[in-house]
């Protein structure tokens, strides 16, 4: 009895402590950007998903290995929706034909199941991490029309099947279309297009569907705000909704940075050229989420990361300077501003990684270097431009 009541004070003084600490810890850590904010005790012992449980969920992209030890606990505490950043992907669940790796897949789906977070599946179809297998025949030759479409039934099938009930929502298509040239965007020339013509993609949704008809289904795509792709991405998804294929989401990827809504990363892997984004970026987010919204659709942010280098020409690793980092504050504050705004269409918020601790961005060339392009920095503590977007 009383080393039980002695042991409820113990605890009761440690968390006051702690929400004490971590209290004044923001109100300095806030202090640098000239404001000063103070969050209640209770507020500064939310995660970040806590703040939004009126919005939206809030998600991340993690390996099976990050469901671990302090990074696992900091998932937990942070984020109620998990995406697999690669093991789902068609090359890593099916390397070779039939040959199917689900143990990797399954610990993720385990480990939100067990602490009650929602998944988003990633993703059904996609030209890059896909087997070449799937367009190949038996002479290695290029696979017929019919036997390509029947692989990817089969895998759209076996896939949803498996995580029937488990996985709410799939992106079922990743970005169909083109990037090359802004004035001339049109289907990406994929080995899906170039051998199954626009069926693939009617197809896949269809399958995915009858796979299990509760999951909501995702079209995902980049730079979507840019005003010609966006246009020919509406284009797309109308011809199929007006065809009655059922695709019931829109995925905005947001790899962002702070000069505004460029997928910094892509343009630099396909030594493509910049995009000019009229008008601010704040426009563009919202004409992005309004336009796809006018055709009945949810829409969700699905992969946001904000860089602190705007173009492949940008100084190349200064690091995280103060004015890099209010840029940042202010572009962060700014997009949530609208997704909170847009909560009526917005069923989701999904960062790319964890921490700034490691971004997919920091290893791509020709800008290997780090991004910072997350709200936590690299110990994992909550950033400055964490306060701006949970303060409201
Ligand atoms: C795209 C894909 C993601 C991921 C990122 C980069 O946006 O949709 O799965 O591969 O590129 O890591």
């Amino acid at each position: 009895m009383i080393i039980k009541s002695f042991f409820k004070v113990t605890m009761v003084t440690f968390i006051g402590v702690v929400a004490l600490t971590t209290g004044i810890m923001l109100m300095s850590s806030c202090g640098g950007s000239g404001r000063v904010k103070i969050l209640s005790e209770a507020d500064s012992l939310k995660g970040l998903k806590d703040f939004y449980l009126d919005y939206f969920p809030i998600g991340v992209a993690v390996s099976p290995r990050s469901l671990q030890g302090e990074q696992g606990e900091f998932i937990k505490h942070h984020f109620n929706s998990l995406t697999a950043e690669n093991v789902m992907k068609p090359q890593l669940l099916q390397p070779q034909e039939g040959k199917w790796n689900w143990e990797e897949a399954d610990k993720i789906v385990g480990f939100a199941q067990a602490n009650g977070m929602k998944v988003r599946g990633h993703n059904l179809c996609w030209h890059s991490q896909t087997g070449e297998w799937m367009f190949k025949d038996s002479l290695g030759n290029q696979a017929s029309k019919e036997l390509v479409l029947a692989r990817l039934k089969e895998h759209i099938t076996q896939v949803v099947t498996r995580y029937k009930g488990k996985i709410y929502a799939w992106d079922v298509l990743n970005e169909a279309i083109d990037n090359a040239d802004p004035a001339n965007v049109g289907y990406r020339q994929t080995q899906w297009y170039t051998i199954c013509g626009e069926e693939f993609i009617s197809k896949a949704f269809q399958w995915a569907h009858e796979a299990d008809p509760d999951a909501i289904l995702f079209y995902n795509e980049y730079n979507t705000e840019n005003p010609a792709k966006r246009e020919k991405t509406y284009e797309m998804l109308k011809k199929m909704l007006d065809q009655g294929v059922p695709i019931h989401g829109v995925g905005l990827q947001a790899h962002w940075n702070i000069g505004g809504p460029r997928h910094v990363g892509q343009l630099h892997q396909q030594g493509e050229g910049e995009f000019v984004i009229p008008g601010t970026s704040e426009d563009a987010i919202r004409e992005s989420i309004d336009k796809f919204a006018s055709l009945g659709l949810v829409v969700q942010i699905t992969e946001l990361d904000v860089s602190i280098y705007t173009s492949k020409t940008d100084t190349i690793n200064t690091g995280f300077t103060p004015e890099r980092e209010q840029k940042q504050i202010d572009f962060y504050k700014m997009a949530f501003d609208v997704f909170r705004e847009k909560k009526d269409v917005i069923t989701g918020v999904t960062f790319w990684n964890l921490s700034d601790r490691g971004s997919w961005l920091d290893s791509r060339t020709p800008r290997r270097g780090k991004h910072y392009p997350l709200l936590f920095d690299e110990n994992m503590k909550p950033k400055k431009a964490f306060w701006e977007v949970v303060k409201f």
